[in-house]
Formats: structure tokens, C-alpha cells, sequence
């Protein structure tokens, strides 16, 4: 496989495509938070610079012809893929919180409350990035693992360490994958060995990381700088405010952080910014709660909290599995978040939650949606399989505000999708499709039992990236 984008000269360098793609079959994909569609005999054309050309309904196979030749092509120009019955074209998935050092101690350290967790799992591992060598070979891994599963954009936290995130943004990069990276911050309640130095410190390697990502892909074609404060517990105000400083000088840059993750954090929260009465206050404050914030867990919230983001515009990054499986068990007001029509995505969260599938990500999502359904006396009602597909496309989209280039496939978006095969040598134990499914029923079978053996090829703006 030929790289899909090179860093030539200091600079991303993205290939056309040596063809147009073509696919014929069914296609499925969200058309807004409440409508998924569901097309069969679509015909889907994507042109050389990975972007969706034309997208026809109830095609016969014999008009393909004379559709390709309406964009000036043949059957002889394209790489045409026919998708028979069980094989289906998704949008490419969204991770909208992932800690890519904690891709090598993912599933250990379960059952302690958070900062112990922290304390002892995660920053003796993550203290390890301070070695090139080992972040390069990590985060190859740690990208090429995500790929496979179909993830086509994430939102990553680095380590604390410039060398090792830029390492992080390179890889992306080379291997394809649109990303969001940050170097994370973290002045403070972390040990000697693992926090940065000062305040000035973390914000001048933050300027020097942003600055980097600006010289190899100016554009931020495949990947794009994020403020990372850790949380406001690892961050003081020193470091908050130099974050907020960026974020208003330059507009372009998204910011995320955790927010009300769990009991204990915010209740340290409170002692170390007592001015504060809540999370909301205090990141509004520092100028790092708006339309580009991405917001992790969003598990406790009251009245207030839930305006404020609502008012704001946040998008948050729902981390089923972590929230349930580390240490305590948080169940996120997802519905509610729907209800008010707000920006909700999914995250693997990985290596707070022992998965790095977005598709257990999509059935815990509903999983927890049952338990919020049992604590409200079914006033929230749960999740359907399709609001979850929903979360895991679109919405993870929206709440990177990146849904006017990707998260389904209007005209006109680039090509970032799944090829996937429910059918076949290599279907894996995915349920097993019978001739008596309606397409409907085959989705239903891959998005509840399906896993990475079922995405058989990942595209990126057209290019293909999955490493088997
Ligand atoms: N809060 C601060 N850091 C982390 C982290 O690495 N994972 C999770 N889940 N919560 C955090
Ligand atoms: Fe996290």
C-alpha cells in the first residue's frame, strides 16, 4: 500500500488519487440526529481528490455506465467496487476522546477511583513518552489500531512531552488518519517526574507543538493542534490562562479537556479554585468553554452545568465504557444532551475504558442508556441501535465541528468511510446473516455483534488506510 500522505520538504504532501472510486450497492449513513438512510442500489462516486462527487439512488447495474460518463468517467477509468448482498458502505467513525499514550496500558488499573488511578497507572506510563523511540513505536501502533477499527478521525490527548506529540501528529499523518492532537498540560497534582516544569513551560511547549503542526500541514488537511488542558485539578491558573490566550488569539484551534467526570475530581476541583461553584464557571472564566470545546464524560451534571454547555455550544464526548468501568459507575445524561439537540460524539476514552472499539463503545452507550432509562422511571427513554450509529458518525462530526467535511456522505464532504462485510470467509462472529434479512436487519446484526474483522477497508478523503 503507497503511503496516503507524505511529509515532503517539512510539508504534508497528499496524493490524488491515481482514480476515481466508484461504489455500487448499499449505503448507509445519517442523514441528522433522528434520520438514518438506509440506500440500497445507491451508486456512490467519489472523484481523485477524495471527495464525494455524486451519490444516485435506485440504480440499475446496467445504468452505471451512463452515470460514470455524466462526471466524464468509464468503467475502464474507475476503481469500481460492487457490494453484494451483507456488504454495505458506512461513514468512517469518530473517537472524540482518546489518550493515545495510554494505548500500551489499556484494561489495567481497574476498580481504583480516579486520581489513584492517575497517580498509579497512568502517569508512571505515560512518563515513558519522554523516549522518542518508544512514543514512535507506540503511536505507530497506537494509529494503526485504531485504523483497522474504522476510527477515521480522533481526538487525541499526547503525553505532557512536545517531542513525543509532535511524533504523534507525524504519524497521523503519514499513516493517514484525521486527527486532532494535543500535547497534554499538566502543571500540578502529578509527581515530580511526570508534570511540566512551570506554567511557562507548558505553554511554550504548547506554542512550539501548535507551530510545528502549522508547518507540516498548514492547512490542517489531516490533522489539527488542540489545547489539552489535562483537567483543572493538574492545571493552575497560570496555565488555564496562558490556554485561554491562545484559544482567543486564534480561533481556528479547538480545545478539550474532562469535565465532571466523577465525584472525587470535582470535589478537588472545588478545593483548588474554591471561587468556582462549578466546572462550567471556571473553564468559561479561563476562556476555554465554547463552540470548539470538547468536552470528556459530562457525567454529573445539574441544571446549571447543562444550560451553560447547551448555551455554549460544547460538544461532548460521551465515554461509555470508561464511565462505567473505572472505578465508578457513571451514567451521562446522553438523552438529555439529545433532547436539547446538543453536540454528543462517542469516545473509547482508551486506556480509561478497557476497549479501543468504538462499536463497544456504541453498545455500552446503550447499555447505559437502559440504566438511565430504569433511574428515571423510563422518562429517558434508551438508545435504539440507530442513535447509537448516530453518536459513532455524525454526531462525533458535529461535535468536532467538522460535519460540513465529513460524518455521512453528502455531496460534496470528503470520503472518509468503511467498507463493510457482514458476509463472507472473513466475517468473523458477526450474527450470522440469513437470506430472510432485510438490509435493515443485516446493519442491525453488524452495529450489535460486529467488530473490527467486519470493516474490511477503511477510506481516508478517499484514500485507503487500514494496515491489515
Ligand atoms: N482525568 C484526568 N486525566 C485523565 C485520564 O487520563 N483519563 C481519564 N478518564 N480521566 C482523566
Ligand atoms: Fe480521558
Amino acid at each position: 500500500m503507497s503511503p496516503s500522505a507524505t511529509i515532503t520538504n517539512g510539508t504534508t504532501i497528499i496524493p490524488k488519487l491515481d482514480r476515481p472510486l466508484a461504489f455500487y450497492g448499499t449505503v448507509i449513513h445519517c442523514l441528522s440526529q433522528s434520520e438514518v438512510e438506509i440506500a440500497e442500489s445507491a451508486l456512490l462516486l467519489v472523484n481523485i481528490h477524495g471527495k464525494i462527487s455524486s451519490f444516485h439512488k435506485d440504480v440499475k447495474q446496467d445504468q452505471i455506465e451512463q452515470l460514470l460518463s455524466e462526471q466524464g468517467w468509464s468503467t475502464e477509468t474507475v476503481s469500481l467496487t460492487i457490494l453484494e448482498r451483507g456488504k454495505f458502505m458506512v461513514p468512517g467513525f469518530f473517537d472524540t476522546h482518546n489518550h493515545a499514550p495510554q494505548w500500551t496500558q489499556r484494561g489495567t488499573g481497574r476498580g481504583h477511583l480516579i486520581m489513584d488511578w492517575l497517580n498509579n497507572t497512568t502517569f508512571p506510563h505515560e512518563a515513558r513518552f519522554a523516549d522518542p523511540d518508544y512514543a514512535r513505536k507506540t503511536y505507530a501502533s497506537c494509529v494503526d489500531g485504531f485504523l483497522k477499527q474504522g476510527v477515521t478521525t480522533a481526538c487525541y490527548y499526547g503525553s505532557l512531552h512536545g517531542e513525543a506529540t509532535k511524533i504523534l501528529a507525524e504519524i497521523c499523518i503519514q499513516k493517514g488518519q484525521r486527527a486532532y492532537v494535543g500535547k497534554c498540560n499538566m502543571n500540578r497534582e502529578a509527581p515530580d517526574y511526570y508534570r511540566d516544569a512551570s506554567a511557562e513551560e507548558s505553554i511554550s511547549v504548547t506554542r512550539d507543538f501548535i507551530d510545528h503542526v502549522r508547518k507540516i500541514d498548514p492547512k490542517f488537511e489531516l490533522v489539527t493542534p488542540i489545547l489539552t488542558p489535562r483537567f483543572a485539578v493538574a492545571c493552575d491558573a497560570d496555565v488555564l490562562s496562558g490556554l485561554g490566550k491562545i484559544a482567543a488569539e486564534d480561533p481556528t484551534l479547538p480545545i478539550q479537556t474532562h469535565f465532571n467526570e466523577t465525584p472525587q475530581e470535582m470535589e478537588i476541583t472545588k478545593k483548588l479554585y474554591p471561587e468556582f461553584e462549578n466546572e462550567s464557571d471556571l473553564y468559561e472564566h479561563f476562556g476555554l468553554l465554547n463552540e470548539r470545546s470538547v468536552l470528556a464524560h459530562c457525567i454529573y451534571m445539574d441544571e446549571y452545568d447543562m444550560s451553560r454547555l447547551e448555551h455554549l455550544n460544547c460538544g461532548i464526548a460521551h465515554c461509555p465504557v470508561s464511565n462505567t468501568t473505572s472505578g465508578t459507575f457513571g451514567v451521562a445524561p446522553v438523552r438529555e444532551y439529545l433532547r436539547r439537540g446538543m453536540k454528543v460524539g462517542l469516545g473509547t476514552d482508551s486506556g480509561g475504558g478497557f476497549s479501543s472499539s468504538i462499536m463497544d463503545c456504541m453498545r455500552q452507550a446503550f447499555v447505559v442508556s437502559n440504566a438511565k432509562k430504569l433511574s428515571t422511571g423510563g422518562a429517558d427513554k434508551s438508545l435504539s441501535f440507530y442513535e447509537t450509529f448516530y453518536l459513532a458518525t455524525l454526531g462525533g462530526a458535529r461535535v468536532c465541528n467538522l460535519d460540513g467535511i465529513v460524518g455521512n456522505f453528502q455531496v460534496g464532504k470528503e470520503f472518509d468511510a468503511l467498507e463493510i462485510h457482514t458476509v463472507g470467509k472473513n466475517a468473523g462472529i458477526v450474527t450470522l446473516v440469513e437470506d430472510t434479512d432485510s438490509t435493515a436487519k443485516i446493519f442491525e446484526k453488524f452495529i450489535m455483534s460486529g467488530d473490527d474483522r467486519n470493516i474490511a477497508r477503511v477510506f481516508v478523503k478517499g484514500r485507503s488506510v487500514k494496515e491489515c
